[in-house]
């Protein structure tokens, strides 16, 4: 790789939420393996990413490598309409043995975006098919869903990276959004503000939609079970289908395999994404309950009516089978309580340091608010010139590390946090 392709780059190609103009620079890697990322330089950093929550199982792995040889030695892609395979069967069927009994049908598609747009398209033709134009969802404040204008107008409307979408989005619910964390007291208030909406909209409501017990890219705020536990008993209730979007947290990243099983609920619509293919090709699914499948099935349309084009695609399906299987074989659960005590022995502490406001820990989920706001440029050239890749957004320094780091490596990510904490210069 040499300069030009690195100006051609700058020049030409959009990367996520940059700008053309004045492009903070990327690093360029050319290769990857375990929890190592390796840069054009020859230099290897620790990755506390896990390239945006999805490569659990640490990059380059030879199991999942090997799930994509032999499937692309037959086929990468077939369409999925009329046709089916063997690669999309499997998976189907372990995402429905994995996942609570209700949930009985699998829809396959593209990106985690795209499956929030299934799920709220399914409810809305579920509702028609009912006989009733809903089209309303009620949602939680400081809630991220994606970047497709559904999925974005269920994400907050005020602390979102959607804002200047406002006006072209359709106007949804938002609740209060609860401020009792996972492991504070239960403040039953903090449902009063979804009771009082859902009392007074029920009739309009096509669907509720939210992240179970982590809020993401809206705060990285871990929330009470009680909440999540309550939200489903009102919308059962009103008879109201909720969607739990597990698209970050799926996967064993909170120490559950799904994050609702700590507040022991199930969903009448799940979205999976991100680490479904272990971080190496982009998939999403989103199941539901027969019950809901079969009504939107009786709907004047007689099917549901969404079909992209790379769906149920046999290597990013055959490569989903091989993760599962690691996941169901491997440790896990004993990977994800090491990272989780390791994070509380390490991290934890730094809530007494003067710039930070909190310190957050879920699974291998590790938090730090900062008093301040971070300068990206500067935050993250420390970070690679100290061999770590972090990626922080606001007053938000985090980790979601591969589930495979070592102590020592995890050890390095913290410390070079405690580091960067101390470097004024660093933080607006
Ligand atoms: C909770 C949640 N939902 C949906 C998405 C969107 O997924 P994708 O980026 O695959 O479209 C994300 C992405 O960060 C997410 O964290």
């Amino acid at each position: 790789m040499s300069q030009s392709d690195t100006f051609f780059d700058y020049k030409h190609i959009w990367h996520p939420y940059a700008s053309m103009i004045h492009p903070i620079p990327c690093y360029t890697v050319i290769s990857a393996k375990g929890f190592y990322l390796k840069l054009k330089n020859g230099k290897n950093i620790i990755d506390g990413m896990s390239s945006w929550w999805s490569v659990i199982h640490g990059y380059n792995h030879p199991v999942l490598n090997k799930a994509l040889k032999k499937q692309i030695k037959k086929m990468s892609h077939v369409m999925f309409g009329g046709i089916t395979h063997l690669p999309a069967i499997t998976l189907c069927r372990k995402l429905i043995k994995l996942t609570p009994e209700k949930l009985d049908c699998v829809f396959l598609s593209d990106s985690g975006s795209v499956s929030i747009e299934v799920a709220m398209k399914m409810l809305i033709q579920y509702w028609q098919a009912l006989g009733q134009k809903r089209k309303l969802f009620l949602t939680v404040r400081n809630g991220y869903h994606g970047d497709t204008f559904a999925a974005m107008s269920v994400s907050d409307p005020e602390n979102s990276l959607h804002k200047i979408y406002n006006n072209l989005l359709p106007k949804q619910l938002f609740a209060d959004a609860p401020v009792s964390s996972f492991y504070q007291d239960w403040n039953i208030n903090d449902i009063a503000s979804f009771k009082k909406i859902m009392e007074k909209n029920s009739f309009k409501i096509a669907g509720v939609i939210l992240e179970p017990i982590v809020q993401g890219v809206g705060g990285m705020n871990f929330y009470h079970p009680m909440y999540l536990k309550e939200i489903k008993i009102l919308s059962d209730h009103y008879s109201i289908p909720v969607i739990f979007d597990e698209i970050a947290t799926g996967f064993g990243r909170t120490g559950k395999m799904f994050a609702f099983e700590h507040a022991d609920v199930v969903p009448d619509i799940l979205c999976l994404g991100k680490s479904i293919t272990g971080g190496t090709i982009t998939l999403a699914a989103t199941l539901t309950s027969r019950h809901i499948a079969e009504t939107i099935s009786k709907s004047k349309a007689g099917c549901f009516m969404h079909g992209p084009t790379y769906m149920g695609n046999p290597l990013a399906c055959a490569v989903a089978n091989a993760n599962i299987k690691i996941l169901q074989t491997n440790q896990w659960k004993k990977q994800v309580s090491n990272i989780e005590k390791q994070l509380f022995k390490n991290l934890l502490p730094l809530i007494n340091h003067p710039y930070v406001i909190d310190v957050r820990i879920l699974g291998a989920i590790g938090v730090v608010e900062c008093s301040r706001s971070v300068n990206m440029f500067l935050i993250q050239k420390f970070f690679v010139e100290n061999g770590v890749w972090i990626r922080p957004f606001k007053k938000l320094i985090y980790i979601v590390p591969p589930y495979t780091i070592s102590t020592y490596a995890l050890k390095k990510l913290i410390n070079t946090i405690i580091n960067a904490l101390n470097k004024t210069e660093l933080f607006t």
